[in-house]
């Protein structure tokens, strides 16, 4: 495919998504672990109208980096909204916190940090209130499990929003040994045959390469 109008049609589309300074300096972090995982500005602003459109008041995110699709869903939720946001990597969760107060969102969102597994098994001990959006966007490996969870901390209506679907086509190959790969194929599986959700997925192209989401809503 040709990659250079690739760019240029993805250029024009972000033409539509407005980033102020905290959200570009959160894009652009280079003191992460993986600097440039985070999603492209178009699906951020997807992720912020998804959460609008649904009218969500409690976020919860899979796998924060630097905060970056953490404040798009800060911002929907607003003031009167919470966002828990679970980081492994606790240097990660500091710079985060450091962008999503230079944003002005940090007095509603809540980084925990840890292996999202624990944590999030946890919230569902603890009998945390249900979530009207996640957003899962952490090791792709454990995606099966993540799910899982968000079905747990969800009720009849959340939407559910998987990143990394695709893997530049190797969801397709079963025979791929890439544990990313398997852990989308298992996820995808699952939403298919899981009753609680009802979902759809898409393939994307663009600066992150050829990848996908998938988006549910909790049945
Ligand atoms: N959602 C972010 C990007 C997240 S990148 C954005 O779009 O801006 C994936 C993140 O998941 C990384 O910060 C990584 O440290 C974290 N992560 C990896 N394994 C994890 C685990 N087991 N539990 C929680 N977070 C994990
Ligand atoms: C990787 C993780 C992501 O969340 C992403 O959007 C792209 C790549 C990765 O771990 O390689
Ligand atoms: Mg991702």
């Amino acid at each position: 495919m040709d990659e250079a109008r690739i760019a240029a049609v993805d250029a024009q589309l972000t033409t539509l998504v407005a980033e102020d300074a905290a959200l570009a300096d959160a894009r652009t972090s280079t003191e992460v672990t993986s600097p440039g995982i985070e999603v492209a500005p178009t699906l951020g602003k997807l992720l912020h109208l998804l959460a609008l459109i649904r009218g969500a008041r409690r976020v919860l995110e899979f796998g924060t980096l630097a905060g970056y699709s953490t404040i798009w869903l800060a911002r929907a939720v607003g003031p009167a909204g919470r966002v828990v946001s679970l980081e492994l990597d606790r240097d990660n969760a500091t710079l985060a916190r450091r962008h999503l107060t230079d944003a002005g969102v940090s007095a509603w969102v809540d980084i925990l940090c840890g292996p999202a597994e624990r944590t999030s098994a946890l919230m569902v001990e603890r009998g945390e209130a249900p979530f009207d959006l996640v957003f899962i966007d952490a090791d792709k490996a454990s995606l099966p499990t993540y799910l899982d969870r968000a079905a747990e901390l969800t009720r009849p209506g959340a939407v559910l929003v998987l990143d990394n679907v695709v893997r530049g086509g190797r969801v397709a190959d079963a025979a791929a040994s890439d544990p990313d790969a398997a852990g989308a194929r298992a996820a995808l599986a699952a939403l298919a045959s899981d009753e609680r959700w009802d979902a759809t997925a898409l393939q994307t192209l663009g600066p992150k390469g050829w990848d996908g989401i998938a988006i549910a809503l909790r049945r």
